[in-house]
Parts: C-alpha cells; structure tokens; sequence
C-alpha cells in the first residue's frame, strides 16, 4: 500500500471507528457486530504499525470509547485511577505472544487468572464507610457518569457491606453491569408493545438501562453485577484471585468461575471448556479475560493509554451457520410496519434450530443483495429472531431469483407507504387491516394496559366470529357469545367477564396508553394523563402545548394530532367512556404550574395545614414525583406535624434532606 493510500484509509477507518464508537457507548444502538468493529480495529491498528507516521494518541486504537451521557445528563466525577479497556484477540496465538510479553516483562515468578468476559457495561463502585458511596461507568476513562441512583435499584449490589468483615475505610472495585437472557427477553417483548425500538442484545439492554434517567424504571429491568477488579490503595493480598475472596467476604458479588492457570495448556482447556458451556450460562460472555494473578508483576507491567499490559481478553468468534433462502413473508405488525422475514432451510444454530430469521426492512435487504435461494450467514447475537448478517454469492446457483418489496398490504392489498425518515414500510389502513386490529385488541387488553383476561388465541377467535371490530365491541360481549368460543365453559366465560368489570377501574394513563396511538408508550402515557388530566384535553391540545409534555416530540405531537383528528376515534372514545372506562386523572391535575421540583422524589410525612392529598397533588402540579416511602431516591422529605419517627430516623440514616412545610411552599413560591 502507497503512503497515501494509507493515510486516507487510517482517516477513513478512525471516522468509522468514532461513529461506531458512539453508536455503541452513547446510543447503545450499535449499526455492525462486534467482530465487525474488531474487525476495523485491527486493520487500524495494523496500518497504523505500518505507517507509524500517521498514527495518533487521538486516534480509537489509542483511547477507550466514550459512554458519557450527552446533554450532561448525568455529573461528572473523575475516577480515581484511570478506567480502561482491554487489549483483545480471536486467535489463541496470540495469547501465547502475550504469555511471552509478560515473560519477558518480569523476573517474578506468575500465574494467570482467567475469567469469563461478562457482555456488559462496566461498572465503577466507591464504597466508603461500609457503604456504597458512588457509581460511575467507564466515561472516556478519566470521568465518568454519575449512576449511583440507578445502580442502587440493583438489588444483587449491597448499599452496605457485611460488618466486621475488615474492609478498607475506602476503596474502589470494578465490574460489570449485565442483563441476563430471561430479562432481555423480558424487556424487548415489552418494548415491542410499548412500540419502542428493542434493544439488539443483552449489553445494549443493560448499559441503556443503566443510563435512565428515572432510577424507578431501572428497578424493574431486572439487572445484575459481578465485580472483578478490586482497587485499594494497600492490595489487601497479593494476588488479584485472593483479593476477590476477600471482596466476597465482605458481601460484594464477585465474579465465579475464575481458573487459576499456570501454563498455555490450562488456558486453552479452559477457552475450550467455556467456548461450549457458556451457551448453557443465563448471561451473555462474549470472550475470556486473561490477567497476570500477581499484584506486584501486575504493577511492573504497568498498562499503555487504553489498556493493562497485564491481561487480555480472548474473544469468542459470534456462532454463524450458513443456510438457504427459501422464501420471504412480509408480516403485518400491529402499528402497520412491514417486517421482512426469512424462510430458510433449517439450519443449527447455537443449540436451536433456526428455520427464520429477520431481514428488517428494504434497506437491509438492498444491502444484502438478497435473492431468493442464495445462500446466507445466520447469526443469533442475543436476539430473539436470528438475523441475516452476509449472504455468500460464491455458492450462489443459477435458481436464484430477485427479490422485490411488495407494494401493497400481503393481508388487506392497501398500498404501502414510506416515510423518508421511517426504514420501514407501513400499510396505512390501521383501522380495518386485520392483524393491525387483531394486534390493537393484543396491545389493548394487555397487563400493562387494561389487563383483561385474554390471550392472542382469545382474541384471533373473538375476531374470527365478527364479535369485535372496534376496542369498544369487548365491552358489549355476552356471555352467551363467549359460550360458542371454542373449549370455552361458563367458568372462563365468566373470569373473562370478571376481568373486563375489572378494568373498568384502570387508572386514565393506562387506558390512554391501552388505545395503541402510535409512539404513545408507557411512561409518555403517564406524563400526557398527568399533565392534561384527561382525554378531552389531551384531544384539544395544540402542538405547542403537547410539545411541551414531559418525553414528547414532534413525532409523537403529530401522531396524537392525528388520531384526534379522525372522527371514528373520536366516536371510539365516547364508546369506552360509556362502557365506563376512566377517561380522566384521579387528581384533576391540568398542565404542570412549574417544573421547579423537576426530577425530584418528595416524601410526605405527617399533617400539614393543607390535606395530604392537596399537598400531593400541589408537588406533582410543579412537576415532582410522589415517593411511597423513604429512600436513597429520595431527594426531600416534607415533615408535617406528627410525622412519622421511623420515616425521619430513615431519613437522616440516609441522608435525605427533611425540610417543613414552610420551606417547602417556600420552594414553589
Ligand atoms: S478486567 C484494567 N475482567 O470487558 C482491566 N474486564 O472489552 C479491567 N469485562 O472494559 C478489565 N468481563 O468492561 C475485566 N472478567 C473481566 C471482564 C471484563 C468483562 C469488560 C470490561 C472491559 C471490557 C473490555
């Protein structure tokens, strides 16, 4: 390669590897694989050895990606030693060169530890004290952002440590936040609901869930820590595995499966061993860590600007297997948006069998180059449905043939339509194309909606028998219709019956979030009930004022605009109304007065001179949230006459701030 040449593709590679680099760390939407970023990197790498004239302590093989937040979302606090990264490899020879690197290195005998490498997002924790005092994640590797709220909804971290144990007074120690399978699962199935993006795998799903801004939200995303790094200013043993049984002792969740190994021969049995059985692991690992196990050949070795001389990580080549494309479906989903989907000859695939795979949208597919009967790489990565990542035009046959998008709805033949924004393809027909409405009654008398007692099979028979057209149809069933329903007795009949008596009682943000508008997910449901107290004023609202709400956008602004302005809905809605479904907020809380207690959790506690229930509702009219009880989420605690004891020892046991009512009304003057 001619000096130029190397020049312009080492500026090309560094622009790819930053936009990846964000794409990864701040948006957690990564656009390639892993391997393919490793990829990229190790050409980089490569030419910048070659060409050390245009190498750079700017460029992204030098520095760590950064993960902080934009918008100063969350403070900064700098670490106190530097957090970074670890050098990597797919090929087991060079795990030798290392073990010879660190030979040469020292004249102290060593041993190596190795460890699983959790997919997460690491994670930074300062106890002080017994207690958990901060959490920050790996930033650009000097400062990081402040998680502590949302790391102490993490129910496997200990806020404090067990006592008499013999902890330092204060030290740091290092791991990983990961999201395991069940609740990746979990999240993306309600993501779909909600008609957010889902996340592409499980260390998308943890670091995005690390970084939101609601610490409530966080607690139920069902996420776990292993810790494997122990910083103390004095080691408090020798080697890096004894530390980490010492952390144990204390409480701390250290990370299992460590195998201390001596020589090269360990180290490939146990990638072997691993390589296998981290398939039947319910967390995601995408490699095995390396480290030199003797703290003071650790400290010899030092480290260079992104990562410690003294370990790294051998990663696992991500499963594919190559199949035939057989055909395509193009399935209807409940908002309309088209999703291209693969039949392939069934193939094994990390220990399933994979007969589908997503292709996304027509984009993808351009870039595929996709025909039918090519033959395709499929590859799992932690999604639901596997995907196609490349297809191999070198077996390509002479049976092959183009693929083209359809143009109209595959069910009802309304003729599709794309939006230049949008990747996907929409039929416009929400209200009479038949898995659109199937889908709204599934969305409908879901849990986190109206919760009614039916399933999809419920529904698709309901559907079937023309007993319902339109969401306010369920609640005109008889139980004589239900009766002809196929293996239906009086008794599911009349649980179905129960149930949607039941949800006449759902609260207004959730019947709000039950009509399916588009973009209306849980929490912007929750913000538009609270701010306009009922359907009426979120119908009459002007763009401006929607705007104005909590997490809503143009998008969502127009999409509720839209729905308003078609009179059917209008006459849906007065159905419900009359079915006796709440279409207001308990409160009658209108448009926040102020956003002065933004952010806030406030906890009352005690009499004042107004009810409890006005002085709830004035903390939400200035935009704070309600707490039910003390905690570290608590940012003031409002002592009224009589207050509780037990809430203000709490409170000072915490730290909360516990002020009167006077300050308080002093505060939303
Ligand atoms: S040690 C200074 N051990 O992998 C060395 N890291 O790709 C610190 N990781 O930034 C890292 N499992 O977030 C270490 N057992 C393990 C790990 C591990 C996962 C992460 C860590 C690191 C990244 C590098």
């Amino acid at each position: 390669m001619k000096k130029s040449e190397a020049k312009t593709r080492i500026a090309e590679l560094s622009a790819e590897l930053e936009r990846h680099n964000y794409n990864y760390y701040v948006l957690n939407s990564p656009e390639i694989t892993d391997f393919q970023y490793d990829l990229l990197m190790m050409e980089l790498g490569e030419l910048e050895r070659r060409f050390p004239e245009y190498a750079s302590s700017a460029s992204p093989t030098a520095k760590v990606g950064s993960d902080i937040a934009p918008n100063a979302q969350f403070a900064q606090y700098p670490h106190k030693y530097p957090m970074l990264s670890l050098s990597n490899t797919y090929n087991i020879g060079e795990i030798e060169d290392f073990a010879e690197r660190v030979s040469k290195g020292t004249s102290l005998p060593f041993t190596f530890s190795c460890e699983l490498k959790f997919d997460g997002t690491a994670i930074c924790l300062t106890y002080r004290n017994g207690t958990l005092f901060r959490a920050l994640t790996r930033g650009d590797g000097t400062v990081g952002d402040d998680v502590t709220r949302n790391v102490l909804q993490i129910p496997s971290i200990p806020k404090k440590l067990k006592e008499g144990t013999g902890y330092p007074y204060e030290f740091e120690i290092r791991g990983e936040i990961y999201m395991p399978y069940k609740a990746f699962d979990k999240l993306n199935r309600q993501r779909e609901l909600d008609e957010e993006p889902p996340f592409a795998n499980p260390r998308n799903a943890a670091s995005g869930s690390l970084k939101l801004l609601d610490p409530q939200a966080v607690k139920g995303r069902g996420l776990e820590c292993t810790l494997y790094h122990l910083l103390t200013d004095e080691p408090v043993a020798p080697e890096h595995t004894q530390s980490l049984k010492i952390a144990a002792s204390w409480g701390l969740p250290v990370s299992e499966h460590i195998r201390e190994c001596s020589t090269i021969e360990e180290i490939e049995q146990y990638i072997a061993y691993w390589d296998t059985e981290r398939k039947n692991l319910p967390f995601a690992t995408d490699g095995i860590v390396i480290k030199v196990n003797q703290i003071p050949v650790q400290t010899s070795l030092g480290y260079t600007a992104k990562s410690p001389r003294w370990a790294t990580a051998y990663k696992f080549k991500p499963e594919e297997a190559l199949t035939k494309l057989v055909s395509i479906d193009y399935q209807v989903g409940r908002t309309g948006a088209i999703t291209p989907v693969a039949n392939l000859e069934p193939v094994q695939l990390s220990g399933t069998k994979v007969k589908r795979a997503s292709l996304h949208n027509w984009e993808q597919m351009k870039l595929l180059d996709i025909h039918i009967g090519d033959y395709v790489y499929v590859e799992k990565g932690g999604e639901i449905i596997p995907k196609i990542t490349r297809t191999a035009p070198e077996k390509r046959g002479f049976d092959i043939i183009p693929v083209e998008f359809p143009q109209n709805c595959p069910v009802c033949g309304t003729p599709l339509v794309k939006d230049e924004e949008e990747a996907k393809h929409f039929c416009p027909n929400s209200d009479f194309c038949p898995p659109q409405i199937k889908g709204k009654f599934i969305h409908f008398v879901g849990r986190k909606a109206m919760d009614i007692n039916a399933g999809e099979a419920t529904i698709e028979q309901l559907y079937n028998k023309c007993y319902i057209k339109v969401l306010s149809d369920l609640y005109t069933l008889t139980r004589e219709q239900l009766l002809t329903l196929d293996k239906w007795k009086e008794k599911s009949a009349d649980n179905f019956l129960k149930s949607l008596e039941e949800s006449r009682k759902v609260p207004f943000e959730r019947v709000l979030f039950a009509l399916g508008i588009r973009y209306i997910g849980e929490t912007t449901a929750k913000n538009l009930a609270r701010t306009f107290g009922s359907v009426e004023a979120i119908a009459s609202a002007t763009k401006e004022e929607l705007l104005a709400t909590d997490e809503v956008g143009e998008k969502l602004a127009e999409s509720i605009i839209g729905y308003f302005s078609d009179p059917q809905h209008i006459r849906l809605i007065e159905d419900l109304k009359s079915a006796g479904l709440r279409m207001e907020s308990d409160k009658t809380a209108k448009i926040a007065e102020s956003e002065i207690l933004k952010g806030m959790t406030i906890v009352i506690s005690g009499n004042f001179s107004i009810s409890r229930d006005d002085m709830k509702a004035l903390i939400e009219r200035h935009s704070g949230k309600v707490g039910s009880g003390i905690s570290a989420n608590t940012t003031y605690m409002v002592a009224g006459e009589k207050s509780g004891p037990a809430k203000l020892a709490k409170a000072e046991k915490l730290g909360i701030k516990v002020i009167t009512e006077e300050e308080f009304l002093e505060m939303i003057k």
